[in-house]
């Protein structure tokens, strides 16, 4: 790619709302549902915003997620320097290409499939009243996020894993510090040194988690060892906390700002299935995948060349017009499930099912414990949280 980027748009673009992507991407996306953007480097990458070109890049085995590749992109100087920090450790899951990633992903898969996560479903029930209980008591206003959206994901996580609950804001608080400039390497290494201590007292002391689990059949069989142990744990733990806890956060504004939609959900539950997956198009938490070409495509009018970085934008796709008709309209009627929150292909997101059935229980008791329910400070005073994953710091409400 030519190293002159200075006429192409920056990459990534601020969101303005915090509950909806940055309209930016649907002005790229009118222009060419492939184009080239610069990142925070000054490289030049490829941003992907067509719903269709998304998927085909995400299925396509010439597509790599492999870190290790020099020319992959880099889009905040936070994440450039976690790279570099953690550059020895090694790549689970989301950084491995096939057939690696399949040996890996295979080991996991049954944890989360279908039957599995039904039967948590009782487990996350009562860890949600519990919350309920707890925010009844105290009374409004009360911050969501801290009071109900971050603690269910964290304990069903802890529950699944194996991982104490009690030390939850050890690992929240570094999780979330890793991708600070100056704070994220070092916080990257302690999480990795609790999980490690973590795995060595489930050695001599095994439980009944999903980590003992791996420990039992897979370290003995002699198919993975003690740092991809490791890395699988801090993989599972990042992964399946912050991302659930911010689409209920988030979701809850959206429907909060929108009042026919909500009263609509509450005049039939039975649509949460289906406003789960509208929320997760609309809020659409991660707005783009990094990824590198290992060959040459063609593909939406243009070639990416072998070694091109490209930043394939889920959230743009999400609001595509080959996607949705109306696409910042919140609608809970709309078959949504299509949408591409979760990715697409071989690394779509492991923990779905989970995710779906955290938040359908999340919503649905939320609603109906409090009638009432309101935001008590204004959309757009809330602080919007820097990063990748959209968030934000807190969410007053009152009921
Ligand atoms: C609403 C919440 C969630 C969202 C929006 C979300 C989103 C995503 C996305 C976009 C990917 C694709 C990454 C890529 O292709 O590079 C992904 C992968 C992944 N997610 Fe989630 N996720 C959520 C919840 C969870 C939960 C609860 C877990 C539980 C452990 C989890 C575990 C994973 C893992 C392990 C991967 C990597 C899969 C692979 O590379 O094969 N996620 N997620």
């Amino acid at each position: 790619m030519s190293t002159d980027t200075t006429d192409l748009p920056a990459f990534p673009l601020a969101r303005q709302c915090p509950y909806q992507p940055a309209a930016g991407y649907q002005e790229l996306q009118g222009e060419a549902p492939i184009r080239k953007v610069r990142l925070f480097d000054g490289k030049p990458t490829w941003l992907v915003t067509g719903y269709e070109q998304a998927r085909a890049l995400l299925a396509d085995q010439r597509v790599s997620s492999d870190r290790g590749n020099p020319n992959f992109p880099n889009f905040a100087p936070a994440v450039a320097i976690l790279r570099r920090a953690r550059a020895s450790a090694p790549s689970v899951l989301i950084g491995t290409d096939a057939p690696e990633h399949g040996r890996q992903r295979r080991m996991v898969i049954p944890s989360f499939a279908v039957r599995r996560i039904a039967a948590l479903k009782p487990g996350i029930q009562r860890i949600v009243d519990a919350r309920l209980d707890a925010m009844e008591e105290h009374g409004g206003p009360i911050d969501l996020v801290a009071s109900y959206a971050l603690p269910i994901p964290s304990m069903v996580i802890c529950e699944l894993l194996g991982v104490p609950y009690a030390d939850h804001e050890f690992f929240e608080e570094k999780s979330r510090l890793r991708l600070d400039e100056e704070r994220g390497p070092a916080a990257f290494m302690e999480l990795r040194e609790y999980l490690d201590n973590l795995i060595k007292a489930k050695q001599a002391n095994p439980g009944d988690g999903l980590l003992d689990d791996l420990i039992a059949e897979q370290t003995k069989q002699g198919r993975l060892d003690r740092e991809e142990l490791v890395a699988f744990a801090i993989v599972l733990l990042i992964a399946g906390h912050d991302t659930t806890a911010n689409v209920i956060t988030l979701g809850t504004a959206a429907l909060l700002e929108n009042p026919e939609q909500l009263a609509a959900l509450r005049a039939d539950p039975e649509l949460i299935p289906a406003a789960v997956e509208e929320l997760l198009r609309y809020v659409s938490l991660v707005s783009a995948l990094p990824r590198v070409a290992k060959e040459d495509i063609e593909i939406g009018g243009e070639v990416i060349r072998a070694g091109d970085s490209m930043m394939i934008g889920l959230a743009s796709a999400n609001y595509s017009a080959d996607f949705v008709a109306r696409p910042d309209d919140l609608d809970i009627h709309r078959a949504s499930r299509h949408h591409v929150a979760f990715g697409y292909g071989i690394h779509q997101c492991l923990g779905q099912n989970l995710a779906r059935a955290e938040l359908e229980i999340a919503f649905r008791s939320l609603l109906s414990r409090f009638p009432e329910l309101r935001l008590a400070k204004p959309v757009d005073q809330l602080e919007i949280r820097a990063g990748f994953i959209a968030g934000v710091v807190d969410l007053p409400v009152s009921f």
